[in-house]
């Protein structure tokens, strides 16, 4: 058995070791889950394609604008190019690898404008941009998500750079002999593991804050992940440790770290995976009393309509979800996905007048609710094909 394999798995899938008993739970409670959605999904097509029939391009149309667009915004953004009445359409600020030019595809021509740049600030009817254009909206979808460092996320926006930014950093990894790899949350794990999965014979150091890795997630996951690394990868563990990383040195070469009982010592390599921070500076200059002060998410209801911790009762035509907003669910593409829907019927009720009712309710976010399911079919690119024709993109087409 490939414990590499399996632990890609594990932080994709979320496993257990009572293989056969668990395994018939999870495809009980998948089936309980999928088999509404699969309905759902049939009658939104046909719903979609009656839509892009009866939606017409006025002149006066007001705009539902979503800022981000990764997993939770272009979510978004298809489920409203299907529904919005007449009178109304989308604007979608951007950046990713995956080309998004049929995002909306079978949706009525005019519904969506994309606009690939940076919101910097947003008043309370406007939203501004770094090229210096302004955008009205009648209602917001702030999907922006989180910053990570580097190598979990990369400064480039444009593919050639991006891709060679990552390269860079493999080739780093490759000629470092011995490695720390600092702050053992699910990126951290991941990027030791795949590191010890492809150099077995490098050094390898996994150091965190906590007494368990993947603190965030259920006991079995831990349990799981601390052996597989520890036990059968042979990667160093050191626990309830906190070592400085070098200012802006996170992904720094021959560095030396400071361990509590004073013991100092250099790695080729060290990797800090300490954590993201929401990107929720645009509300600071209109909004700054709905940023959470513990987090820096933004604030939002049960419904993801953002508040103000000043005026708590007061309702705004904004929304905020995914990575960057403060809410009870799991930091993880699906429940992004998953709020967009959401945000998707609240805006419809804001924008007909009515209060937004619909609450998301956390899926699986209870401690030690996850499942373990061994696998050993986890593909090594994770199946990005697979996300391209999600976008409706045909991936070999576009390298041709
Ligand atoms: C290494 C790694 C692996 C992960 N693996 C998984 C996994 O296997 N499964 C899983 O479910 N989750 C995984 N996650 C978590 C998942 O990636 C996040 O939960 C998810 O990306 C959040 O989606 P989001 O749309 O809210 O925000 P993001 O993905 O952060 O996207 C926000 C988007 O908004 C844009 N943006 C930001 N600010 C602005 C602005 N001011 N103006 C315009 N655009 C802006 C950004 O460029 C970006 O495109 C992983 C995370 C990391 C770091
Ligand atoms: N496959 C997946 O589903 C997947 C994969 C990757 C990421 N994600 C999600 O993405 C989000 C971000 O993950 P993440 O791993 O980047 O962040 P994270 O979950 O916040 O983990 C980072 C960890 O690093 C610790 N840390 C911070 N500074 C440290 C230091 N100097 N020394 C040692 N440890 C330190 C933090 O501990 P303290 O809290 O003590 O500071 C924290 O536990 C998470 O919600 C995660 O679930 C999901």
């Amino acid at each position: 058995m490939n414990p590499i394999k399996n632990l890609r798995n594990n932080v994709l899938n979320i496993l257990s070791p009572h293989k056969c008993q668990i395994r018939a739970t999870f495809i009980t409670k998948a089936l309980i889950v999928v088999s509404p959605y699969l309905g759902r999904a049939a009658i939104r097509r046909v719903t979609a394609y009656g839509h892009s029939w009866t939606w017409r391009n006025t002149p006066d149309a007001k705009n539902i604008v979503v800022l981000g667009g990764s997993f939770a915004g272009t979510e978004l953004v298809r489920r409203l190019t299907e529904t919005l009445p007449t009178g109304y359409k989308v604007g979608h600020e951007l950046r990713a690898f995956i080309p998004y030019d049929f995002i909306a595809k079978g949706s009525p021509l005019g519904i969506l404008r994309r606009i690939q740049d940076e919101a910097i600030a947003i008043t309370n009817t406007q939203i501004l941009l770094a090229s210096g254009e302004r955008i009205d909206y009648a209602c917001l979808a702030i999907a922006t998500g989180s910053t990570q460092q580097f190598p979990a996320n990369i400064s480039c926006n444009k593919r050639s750079e991006a891709c060679r930014e990552l390269q860079g950093a493999q080739q780093t990894i490759e000629t470092s002999p011995k490695i720390a790899v600092v702050g053992g949350g699910a990126v951290g794990v991941q990027l030791a593991s795949d590191i010890k999965d492809f150099f077995p014979t490098k050094d390898v150091t996994m150091v965190h804050s906590r007494d368990r890795l993947m603190n965030r997630f259920g006991s079995r996951l831990q349990d799981y992940v601390l052996t597989a690394l520890r036990d059968e990868l042979k990667i160093r563990v050191l626990l309830n440790e906190r070592p400085r990383l070098p200012v802006g040195g996170n992904f720094a070469q021959s560095t030396c770290l400071t361990f509590y009982d004073g013991h100092k010592e250099e790695f080729d390599l060290v990797i800090g995976c300490t954590g993201q921070r929401s990107n929720s500076s645009l509300l600071k200059s209109c909004y700054p009393d709905a940023i959470s002060k513990e987090n820096s998410c933004i604030l939002v209801r049960p419904t993801l309509q953002v508040f103000r911790a000043t005026d708590p009762t007061k309702s705004l035509p904004i929304f905020a979800f995914g990575d960057v907003a403060n809410h009870s669910g799991p930091r993880m593409g699906r429940a992004g996905w998953t709020q967009a829907g959401i945000v998707l019927e609240n805006i419809l009720s804001t924008i007909q007048g009515q209060a937004a009712s619909l609450i998301y309710a956390v899926e699986n976010g209870e401690h030690g609710s996850d499942f373990l399911i061994p696998s050993r079919d986890g593909k090594l690119d994770l199946e990005a094909e697979n996300a391209w024709k999600e976008y409706g993109v045909d991936f070999k087409q576009f390298w041709k």
